[in-house]
């Protein structure tokens, strides 16, 4: 047998595998996920996400600070509040605990790009992501009336310092909304990072004993998307991107590949992809069980998310792969 092509002699050796490699993972595009908590006094731990915490006031900025010496650019801070109630008050209160924490972040690292989280269902007693009210145990989340307390909870962000939003409730109309409303207090600077196709998923489980904002009663299939679509996805990103969205995010990851490739493709924005807390859970039970090699696993995986189109990974991994990457 003849053999004229031989594609394994391009993996002959390491050198060679690395000069033809097509896909670089680089520390600078990944962003940490971080969760303030004004109800503790010193960080606790996450049970369903072994590694990750929740910080208190007082910790969170050196925490922050050693991922920037890191590598990390940007953290994507998520708030817990002492006190929910059903306007989500503490949400867009000047001196809440996102809006504190931000200020903190910035003036102990200027250059660490602060991204908030927008998303009102921390702040809810319900833990619906808008204002809701309940008919026969039903949740009914209200569109617009949502819309204006997420308008004003980004324009407290962004007057506590925050360089980036990233509103995460998909609600309709939202994006135009926060640009004006951003533009009209000054802030036409701030960047938007929409949560542009989010669905409502089982990975989110962990994060929501992180964030501690499980819905009380009903589910997010209202406005988050139905995992089953792939083109309704193209036409939230389309929507999101007409409003002024400057950087669009696929939510969660590892199981929606196809969308982030598939959207990239199409509007060539600058995308982002959520390894979301379910996925995490995953690797690390498996790799606790002595199951998975956690550094090999997870190396892949933020591969494939570079492979499939993503420009910035957002995962709680974010440090270790700074390590590892080093
Ligand atoms: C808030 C929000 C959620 C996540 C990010 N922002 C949870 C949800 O929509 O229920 C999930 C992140 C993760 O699972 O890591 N709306
Ligand atoms: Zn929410």
């Amino acid at each position: 047998m003849q053999l004229l092509k031989r594609p394994r002699r391009l993996r002959s050796s390491a050198v060679l595998r690395a000069m033809v490699r097509e896909t670089a993972l680089e520390t600078g595009n990944l962003i940490l996920p971080l969760f303030v908590s004004e109800k503790i006094a010193t960080r606790a731990a996450v049970a369903s996400m072994p590694g990750v915490y929740q910080w208190s006031e007082g910790d969170i900025v050196s925490e922050a600070a050693s991922a920037h010496a890191a590598g990390i650019p940007a953290v994507l801070l998520f708030g817990i509040p002492r006190e929910k109630d059903e306007r989500a008050s503490q949400a867009y209160a000047e001196d809440g605990v996102v809006q504190r924490t931000v200020r903190a972040l910035k003036k102990a690292c200027p250059d660490l790009l602060v991204i908030t989280d927008v998303c009102l269902c921390e702040f809810m007693s319900h833990g619906h992501c808008g204002i809701t009210h309940f008919e026969n145990g039903e949740a009914h989340v209200e569109n617009d009336a949502s819309v204006e307390l997420i308008v004003r909870t980004d324009v407290s962000h962004a007057a506590a310092g925050a360089d980036m939003v990233a509103p995460s409730d998909m609600m309709d109309g939202r994006v135009s909304a926060i640009r004006m409303g951003l533009d009209a207090a000054g802030f036409e600077r701030v960047v938007i990072m929409s949560y542009a196709a989010k669905f409502a998923s089982a990975h989110y489980g962990p994060f929501r004993d992180a964030a501690e904002s499980a819905p009380q009663a009903g589910d997010r299939r209202t406005y988050q998307m139905d995992a089953a679509n792939g083109r309704e996805a193209l036409r939230e990103v389309a929507l999101d991107i007409e409003e002024g969205a400057d950087l669009v995010m696929v939510k969660p990851g590892l199981p929606y590949l196809d969308i982030l490739w598939r959207v990239k493709e199409k509007f060539g924005l600058p995308t982002a992809v959520y390894n979301v807390s379910g996925e995490y859970a995953m690797v690390k039970a498996a790799a606790q069980a002595g199951w998975l090699d956690e550094k090999a696993t997870v190396l892949e995986q933020m591969t494939a998310f570079k492979r499939a189109g993503a420009d910035l990974i957002i995962t709680y991994w974010a440090k270790q792969v700074a390590g590892w990457l080093a």
